[in-house]
């Protein structure tokens, strides 16, 4: 959005469903004649800023309306559509000018801003002020060129900057209105920040008289913001005026009313020369230090921000500004000076900044010079349209060596600042580490966090310490993508942050660095599809101990001089060639010979390595015309891999990090083949064509430039091989700059280089202004090591490598050349890695998880993770994430996936989150593959704009795959990791496997196999590691990990008897979650003695733990222990087991390497804590849910009878036997065991396999301010037989081991806080509780809670409404007599209004038909759309999950029937419901028969895909046919086999 002419601004808006554009219009009676009269609120107008009421409307999405009669442009805005963007140009009201300023928060972020002041001419003391001080200016000689540059422009620039306070500091411009009516720009305190006014002030005249030498008009106004910024400007006490510099003078001169000229500074951390003075500028948060150095030495040293104001000529600046290098004659302005009249002078100067543009180059004097603005505005020749306004300059860390008189643009290489090889000051390390860390914690937005000052004392302290520090893993990724970001040279940065960062900081040798090369070749090669890659080798210490590849890319040919001066070869690689020869190298003297590669690592001598030839990928040139093109027998190699820059990163040199893109044609097909002074080709290929060659205006040259470069592209492409054109290059640095301008205010870029070496002026790059500056990190050139180089053996001798003498004999050149796939495979195995994160509710999905470690391990550094345990910051930095996670609730994640699906949706959609909106569940249920057309959908489309593709977005680098568990029984089925794999890949992460489905019902282990090993297999393909064993020897870890028992790896060993084991403490460990013991306080039954069903009260006591405090909704976890009937079962069916009340501690046999050799020895297997085997199996394994297939896998090796190992094979291999056992027996271990007798059971591979028993949810039933110190459960008892009804009877494990408790019994539990099934906060809104059963269980909090509230609180307002908003209870129960519970309870909270009104739906009441809570609300259908749509009220519903979508249906008929909607709008109105959080549910599980219909309909359906087709090991994943009825069937067959599309095989 950028203003085109004065008071005018573009504003874009979106047309939306509710609000239109947000905004209202009145007519004009002069055109233009529609103007803004209002702004809706919370209207898009309203939140954008920008839209302010008397603006008037000129233009509507390019259409001109500024003539247009009234009805006719509103005609006009009520046609745009909606749901779409709208271009709206407006001015500002009359009398005022308006603009729009993008600015840049602290951490990088722009945000665009309204400045709109009334047009004042007052002469205000503080102008006259100014103008004062601008006398001390000389006024530089005009080089405007015409250009208007409006004076409020530069006016304020306002920027958020947390050390502030909150305060709007404009550290740019900050004078610029200071005669001016301020602007009313609110700062981030809503106050307004034209008070803020910068201090100038001496500092000596301030010790002396304390007083600043410019002071506001204002004192008081002045230091309204006690961070005011301030500049001090100092001298030594002991500098004498003699002493004083020409600069230091100039600056004081400045200071001091003088007018003198000044050569003086540019902004950022760097050093301006002038004459032979350096000025120092060092900035940082907190201030700029300016230090005048003569002779090139420092006066004074400073350390980090800690300036003692003693230094030679130093100002210093607490919250930073200081502008500014003008010419000789001119002054340096600060922001203490500067008016009306000074700006032409400022756009003068202006114009001498160093632009690289073909048109601004030939007119500009090249004078070196820098912005006296904080922004420079950057044309385009080709599109009027197009301005860039650079910011970003003002970072500079070092300036361009060009100087008032020269400009050095097209200086190859500049002279080091330091002697080669010389370790960068300490001083100098500690201030651009300080910058380092501040901008990466500013980029992860934790800047001033604990974190961010843990991290800074540990670089300080060790940059004290030991005079370096470390760079973590995720900083060096950053900073080696922002050094290709930052790299001004480059034209292919829009990549930047595709590239993978190979960490080799732990390498030590040569040989070492050649293992990595080879690793960073093969994933660069890619097969042809390149991709960048970096590889960064330990970073410079004390100078004598470098890493370095002496070659200058990895990959280049040899150039051999002959004895007439001809070369053959490469001739950029003669001086290099001769080099390898004098190593031992020996070359054959051919046109394309790889050269070997010199590595020198750890300031050794460097050793020579060829490069194994299959990893050199080359492309043979052809022509798609010329056939004798390829006669001619020239080749290119794919991989253009840099290795001679020096990674300069937070003040750390890594003299060692090759680094590679992928080629643009013209470097080879230009430079490489084409410069006389290379492979020179053009003749050749011209007399070849039959060109005129004696005359260059046959323009033979370029005719066969442009044949020489067809055949690159040409050739590249048709060999598979990554490879850009200099058109397409060159419209992708566009995009590149103009998203770098959106994203952090400029690009360094350099015109010489960027523009194409040919057919410059026709692509869009040669007409854009470019600024050149260097911010850090970067890359930097080094000097030739073999200039400087003094071998080992010389040392003494301490001559220069002018000849190096070494060479290699052949048995190390044979070693070298021997370096094997495996070897190589294995390395890189340790260097890509991988983050396996997990999200369950019951463990199934870290088990998973776990498993795929196993897996993983093989070929990637693996680890897994929970999603709450993971810091989300580090998602943007990882190369390989894989993601298993189960789905609760009604389609959300698990409770420790909430964060992160928190932290993905606020990623996406950054404007939520900054309005702090909550993120509704319904939000992942709403975000699976399948709700394409769903308005949530929809919502994403618009984000479009957002820039959140595969390019640039942030999480473009990732490689990811998702696994989800869930069951089909559910309605919203595996959501939350469809939204997870939704969401990562519009972020940007790029999907290397399709999301696997595992279907508890039905098949989940074998879904989940299937995809691992998929996914296992495409990992290594991407990242090019692991071979056919690797992949072979992982999937038998899959196969493996499950039953990895063995019987000598485990071992029980007896402990000391008379330690207690804490259940409490053990579940803690067990399950990584604080878990509290309760004590029982009672049990009452709720339902008569005559019900078939059993339903209770359970009371506990906290026991005053504050863990355990919660609120009216939330959950209790418990957990509970095995009867001790099925514990006792277990035990008596062990072989070889010690006593059962014995003491034990779990052993497993671990292998250790020591520098002693391979060594054994037993270790505490930590699964599970040292106790009795009675305790274990009755505290920490489940020996109730029926066991895995993996698990029945091993018990047939135990088994000394064939019929019952075939049959347990059978069950472990057949997953139509096993699924049918399974769902029939519902079998628990006894009876397993008992099944197959001869099984010899051994307890070590019970208790090392079999899963942990999990804890048991339940809603708590109590307010915890009518019972302080409680918490109660309504708990129904489950007790079913299997067999459908004919088989043994079986318990739930909790809620029978509840029913057996005593009183003042241990119950282990914790709570799970609930925050989405909370009472609203405005208790005058009506609820809607629906909970039939024990889903009356949180309403009972929720009544007690209204009771306390009614009692103790005033009468609630909000707005307009007063009074308790009415409660309304929907239950239902069988019989009304014998199971309706909590009966009384109801009866006395509807006598006390804590319930307006209870409704019960009896099920079996003899004599009555049946009826459901849907019935009743269907009944109740208006009243209840009254109180949920018009009186704004919140729906509860709570129960398994079928009844849960009965009622939700219900609801959604409701609307549709009083609201008078249709079907689509009434569901869209639901879905909105659950999107303000007005709709609650709160999930069971599901219910027992519909878990069985399901499946039993999923059992079918997969019998049938197996049938029609085996699983392959392609890159499909099989996925169980879900449910009829609940899913479709057609798109789980599309995934994987070639049937047809079929109706359900056997519809119910
Ligand atoms: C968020 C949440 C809140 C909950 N709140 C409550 C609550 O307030 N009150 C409450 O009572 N429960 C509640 N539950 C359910 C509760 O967590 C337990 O699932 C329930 O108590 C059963 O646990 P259990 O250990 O006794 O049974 P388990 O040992 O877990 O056995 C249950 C399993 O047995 C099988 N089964 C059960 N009945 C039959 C049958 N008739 N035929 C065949 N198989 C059968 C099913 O496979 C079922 O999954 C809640 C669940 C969740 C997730
Ligand atoms: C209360 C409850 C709610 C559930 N909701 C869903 C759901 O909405 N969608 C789904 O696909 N699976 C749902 N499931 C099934 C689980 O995702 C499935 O059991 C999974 O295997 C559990 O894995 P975990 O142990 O990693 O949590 C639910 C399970 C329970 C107990």
């Amino acid at each position: 959005m950028e203003s085109e002419l004065p008071n005018r601004i573009r504003v874009k808006l979106f047309k939306r469903h509710e609000d239109g554009l947000g905004f209202l219009i009145k007519p004009r009676t002069q055109k233009p004649f529609v103007a803004v009269s209002a702004l809706v609120a919370g209207g898009l107008a309203e939140q954008s800023g920008l839209v302010h009421i008397g603006d008037t409307v000129l233009r509507v999405n390019e259409i001109d309306i500024s003539e247009r009669s009234y009805d006719d442009a509103v005609e006009l805005l009520k046609a745009l559509p909606v749901d779409a963007p709208v271009a709206l140009i407006l001015r500002g009201p009359d009398g005022y000018s308006t603009h729009l300023e993008t600015t840049f928060r602290e951490n990088g972020v722009p945000r665009t801003i309204r400045v709109t002041r009334k047009v004042v001419n007052n002469d205000s003391i503080v102008s006259r002020i100014r103008r004062t001080f601008s006398r001390a200016s000389s006024a530089s000689p005009n080089r405007n060129e015409g250009r208007s540059l409006s004076p409020c422009r530069n006016r304020s620039r306002r920027l958020e900057d947390k050390r502030t306070e909150g305060c709007f500091v404009d550290n740019q411009c900050c004078i610029c209105d200071i005669d001016q009516n301020f602007p009313i720009v609110p700062n981030c305190n809503g106050t307004s920040y034209k008070n803020q006014r910068y201090q100038v002030k001496d500092a000596e005249s301030q010790t002396k008289s304390n007083s600043p030498t410019i002071m506001s008009k204002n004192n008081s106004t002045m230091n309204h913001c006690d961070h005011s910024p301030t500049i001090v400007v100092t001298r030594p006490a002991s500098q004498t005026d003699s002493d004083v510099t020409d600069a230091d003078v100039k600056l004081r001169g400045r200071l001091s009313n003088t007018d003198r000229p000044t050569t003086v500074v540019t902004p950022g951390g760097h050093i301006d020369q002038h004459d032979n003075k350096k000025i120092e500028i060092h900035q940082n948060t907190e201030k700029i230090t300016v230090v005048v150095k003569e002779n090139g030495d420092l006066s004074k040293k400073h350390k980090g921000n800690m300036s003692t104001g003693k230094e030679n000529g130093v100002i210093e600046n607490n919250k930073l500004l200081l502008n500014s290098v003008m010419d000789n004659k001119s002054t340096l302005i600060t922001n203490g000076e500067h008016s009306e009249d000074r700006a032409k002078q400022r756009r003068d100067s202006f114009s001498n900044i160093n632009l690289y543009s073909p048109t601004s180059q030939r007119r500009r004097s090249s004078m070196a010079a820098v912005s006296p603005k904080k922004y420079v505005k950057l044309r385009n020749y080709a599109d009027e349209k197009q301005v860039f306004t650079d910011t970003l300059h003002t970072k500079i860390s070092q300036v361009v060596p060009c100087t008032n008189s020269k400009c050095l643009g097209s200086i190859m290489n500049h002279p080091p600042s330091r002697p080669v090889g010389e370790p960068r000051p300490q001083e100098e390390l500690l201030t651009q580490a300080r910058e380092f860390i501040d901008e990466y914690y500013t980029s992860i937005k934790r800047l001033n966090t604990e974190a961010y000052q843990k991290r800074w004392q540990e670089v300080e302290s060790s940059i004290e310490k030991r005079g370096t520090y470390e760079l973590t893993t995720n900083e060096l990724t950053y900073g080696a993508k922002t050094a290709w970001r930052n790299e001004a040279r480059c034209i292919g940065r829009i990549q930047w942050n595709k590239l993978q960062v190979f960490d080799a900081r732990h390498i030590t040798t040569a040989r070492g660095m050649f293992e990595a090369i080879c690793n960073h070749i093969k994933y660069g090669n890619n097969k042809g599809n390149i991709r960048s890659a970096i590889t960064i080798f330990p970073a410079r210490t004390d100078g004598k101990h470098d890493f370095r590849v002496w070659n200058s890319q990895l990959i280049r040919y040899a150039g051999y001089k002959m004895a007439d001066g001809s070369v053959i070869g490469d001739p950029a690689s003669v001086e290099f060639t001769e080099i390898c020869q004098k190593m031992g190298w020996k070359g054959k003297n051919g046109m394309f010979d790889v050269l070997p590669l010199i590595l020198q690592a750890n300031g050794l001598d460097p050793e020579l390595f060829e490069i194994p030839q299959d990893l050199v990928m080359e492309v043979n040139l052809k022509h798609p015309k010329f056939p004798w093109f390829a006669d001619m027998g020239l080749k290119w190699y794919g991989l253009p891999a840099v290795s001679c820059l020096l990674f300069d990163c937070g003040g750390l040199e890594f003299t060692a990090a090759p680094f590679n893109g992928w080629y643009m044609g013209t470097e080879i097909g230009a430079r490489d083949f084409c410069d006389a002074q290379r492979y020179n080709m053009l003749e050749v290929i011209a007399t070849k064509m039959g060109l005129d060659t004696r005359k260059s205006s046959s323009l033979w040259k370029d005719r066969a430039l442009v044949e020489m470069n067809i055949s690159v592209l040409h050739s590249f492409q048709s060999q598979g091989v990554t490879i850009t054109d200099h058109h397409a290059a060159s419209e992708s640095f566009m995009k590149f700059m103009e998203n770098e301008q959106r994203n952090r205010g400029g690009c360094p870029a350099d015109w010489v280089w960027v523009v194409p070496p040919m057919s410059g002026s026709i692509t869009p790059v040669f007409h854009q202004e470019m600024l050149r500056y260097k911010i850090k990190p970067s890359y930097e050139p080094m000097e030739d090591p073999w200039k400087s180089y003094v071998w080992k053996k010389d040392r003494d001798k301490t001559k220069s490598l002018d000849r190096p003498k070494r060479k290699f004999g052949f048995k190390e050149l044979a070693r070298a050349v021997k370096f094997s796939a495996k070897l190589m495979n294995k390395a890189l195995a340790r260097r890509v890695k991988c983050t396996i994160l997990y999200a369950t509710e019951t463990g199934k999905s870290e088990r998973f998880a776990n498993t795929l470690c196993e897996i993983f391990k093989h070929g990637f550094d693996a680890k897994v993770l929970s999603m709450d345990a993971y810091d989300f910051i580090d998602l943007e930095h990882e190369a390989l994430v894989l993601f298993v996670s189960s789905t609760f609730g009604n389609g959300d994640p698990p409770e420790n996936g909430e964060s992160f699906a928190k932290n993905l949706h606020d990623l996406k959609s950054p404007k939520n989150a900054k309005n702090g909106e909550s993120v509704s569940m319904s939000y992942f249920r709403m975000s699976t593959a399948s709700d394409t057309d769903s308005p949530i959908e929809n919502k994403e489309k618009e984000d479009e704009d957002d820039n959140l593709n595969a390019e640039t977005g942030p999480l473009s680098n990732l490689r990811y795959s998702v696994f989800g568990l869930g069951s089909r029984a559910y309605p919203n089925f595996c959501a939350f990791a469809h939204f997870v794999d939704n969401m990562l890949n519009a972020l940007g992460g790029e999907r290397i496997n399709k999301m696997g489905e595992g279907d508890e019902l039905c098949g989940q282990e074998e879904s989940f196999k299937l995809w691992a090993q998929d996914t296992f297999k495409m990992a290594c393909e991407t990242f090019c590691v692991g071979d056919a064993n690797a992949i072979q020897e992982a999937t038998g870890a899959l196969s493996s990990t499950d039953f990895s028992w063995s019987p000598g790896k485990f071992r029980l060993t007896p402990e000391d008897n008379d330690k207690e084991v804490d259940i409490t403490g053990s579940l803690t460990k067990l399950h990584g979650r604080q878990v509290q013991s309760c004590k029982l306080i009672s049990i009452e039954q709720l339902q008569s003695k005559e019900s078939s069903r059993e339903t209770m009260l359970v009371r506990l006591d906290t026991m005053g733990a504050e863990d355990l405090n919660y609120a009216p909704g939330d959950h209790i976890a418990i957990f509970p222990a095995n009867s001790t009937k099925l514990v006792d079962g277990v035990l008596s069916r062990l072989h070889n087991a010690p006593p059962p009340d014995q003491l034990i501690k779990l052993e497993v046999l671990q292998e250790r390497t020591t520098p002693l050799g391979t060594t054994k020895s037993w270790c505490h297997f930590e699964r599970i804590p040292v106790c009795t085997m009675r305790t274990a199996f009755a505290n920490f394994l489940d020996i109730t849910t029926p066991p895995s297939q993996a698990f029945l896998h091993l018990l047939a090796t135990q088994s000394s009878r064939d019929v019952d190992r075939i049959k347990l094979e059978n069950l472990a291999n057949d997953i139509h036997a096993y699924e049918d056992w399974k769902a029939e027996a519902q079998p628990n271990l006894v009876e397993i065991l008992e099944e197959f007798p001869s099984v010899k059971v051994n307890p070590s591979l019970l208790m090392t396999q079999m899963p942990l028993l999990q804890q048991r949810f339940y809603s708590i039933s109590s307010s915890p301010q009518a019972y302080p110190g409680e918490i109660h459960a309504t708990v129904a008892v489950v007790r079913f037989q299997t067999m459908r009804g004919v088989g043994p009877e079986h318990e739930g494990v909790c809620s029978t081991w509840l029913s057996r408790l005593q009183v003042g019994d241990n119950v282990p539990c914790l709570v799970r806080t609930a925050p989405q099934f909370h009472l609203p906060e405005d208790a005058t809104l009506p609820i809607i509780m629906i909970g039939p059963g024990t889903g009356i269980a949180p309403f009972r909090s929720f009544w007690q809670q209204r009771k306390i509230d009614r009692d103790m609180l005033p009468e609630p307002t909000h707005g307009e409404k007063k009074g308790w908003g009415e409660s309304f209870l929907y239950f239902g129960c069988r019989q009304n007599d014998i199971d309706h519970i909590y009966k009384s309870e109801l009866t006395q909270a509807e006598t006390d209004k804590s319930l307006t009104r209870v409704y019960t739906a009896l099920s079996r009441e003899p004599g009555v038909p049946k009826v459901y809570v849907q019935d009743v609300l269907k009944q109740n259908g208006k009243e209840v759309f009254e109180q949920i749509l018009r009186r704004g009220g919140h729906v509860y519903v709570c129960g398994d999950v079928q009844m849960a979508n009965d009622v939700s249906t219900t609801l959604c008929k409701i609307i549709q029937e009083f609201g008078k909607l249709s079907a689509e709008d009434a569901k869209f109105v639901m879905l909105k419901l659950r999107e303000a959080n007005r709709f609650h549910e709160d999930i069971f599980g599901v219910g027992i028969k519909s878990e069985a219909t399901a499946r039993d309909q999923a059992k079918r359906a997969w019998k049938y895909i197996n049938a029609a087709s085996k699983p392959t090991s392609g890159k499909e994943v099989v996925t169980p046919i879900p449910a009829a009825g609940i899913c479709c069937l057609f798109p789980f067959f599309k995934t994987r086999t070639s049937v047809h599309p079929v109706e359900n095989p056997d519809p119910p």
